[in-house]
């Protein structure tokens, strides 16, 4: 099978990882910035168009107030120092999730990587931020009901395409393939609905230790799997 297009990342592991150190765990959360780093400078050569990030999720509010203003920061200073390079290699950056719930200097930023790299193509790094696959599913529903009761959808017309134009990710193909580090295998409220079809592969490494040659492993994992979208494979049609 071919590579997957679209790969997405459930970057788990860097608190285990900085505990193992006798480190804080803002070392093991800068530890998976670089890590972050390194995933989208190995993404285009492998194939990968998309690549999505959870980076921090919308049960994420319940960690400690210091925990969370540090995932803030590191957005921050990820977006601010890592702007420039990323709009300079082609990678096009689109932000998932809730941002009403974020601070307005923060959703500045969220909205000033998008446009500045609005026409790049070599990339598109997708960062799920504030999100939580229910709560986006419950905002489309909403937004849906709304449309409805003004009378500018008619009930028939709300299909699975349809709906899905309603999501935070409306116009993102499907991950092919979503990766979870730390050895964890759930999905944790992400991109339920996206990966109806995904193929899933779980990494006994913790995030910050995550490196390229990761990345291919997943790939090459990807690649013997058989998809089947729920029907059957060519194979078997032939036999
Ligand atoms: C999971 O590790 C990781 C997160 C909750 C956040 C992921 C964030 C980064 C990789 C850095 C931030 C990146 C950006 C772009 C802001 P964990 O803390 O749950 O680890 P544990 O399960 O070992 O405690």
């Amino acid at each position: 099978m071919a590579n997957p297009a679209h790969v997405a990342i459930i970057m788990d592991g860097n608190g285990r990882w900085a505990k193992a150190r006798g480190l804080p765990r803002l070392a093991g959360h800068r530890a998976g910035v670089e890590a972050l780093r390194g995933a989208v400078r190995a993404a285009p050569d492998l194939g990968i168009a998309w690549l999505t990030v959870y980076a921090f999720s919308s049960e994420n509010w319940s960690r400690p107030k210091s925990e969370v203003n540090d995932l803030m920061g590191l957005l921050k200073i990820f977006i601010r120092r890592d702007l420039a390079e990323l709009h300079q290699s082609g990678v096009r950056v689109r932000i998932i999730g809730d941002r009403q719930g974020l601070s307005p200097d923060i959703r500045a930023l969220l909205e000033e990587a998008e446009t500045l790299t609005a026409a790049n193509t070599r990339l598109n790094l997708v960062i799920a931020f504030n999100y939580g696959s229910r709560d986006e599913i419950a905002r489309a529903a909403k937004r849906i009901a709304h449309a409805v009761e003004a009378r500018l959808l008619p009930p028939e017309d709300v299909t699975p395409e349809l709906f899905a134009e309603y999501l935070d990710t409306t116009g993102i193909p499907d991950p092919d393939l979503v990766i979870r580090t730390s050895g964890e295998q759930r999905l944790s409220n992400f991109l339920l609905w996206q990966a109806a079809y995904a193929e899933f592969v779980f990494l006994p490494c913790y995030w910050p230790d995550f490196s390229r040659a990761d990345l291919v492993e997943a790939i090459r994992t990807f690649a013997a799997r058989d998809r089947r979208y729920g029907g059957v494979t060519a194979r078997d049609v032939a036999s």
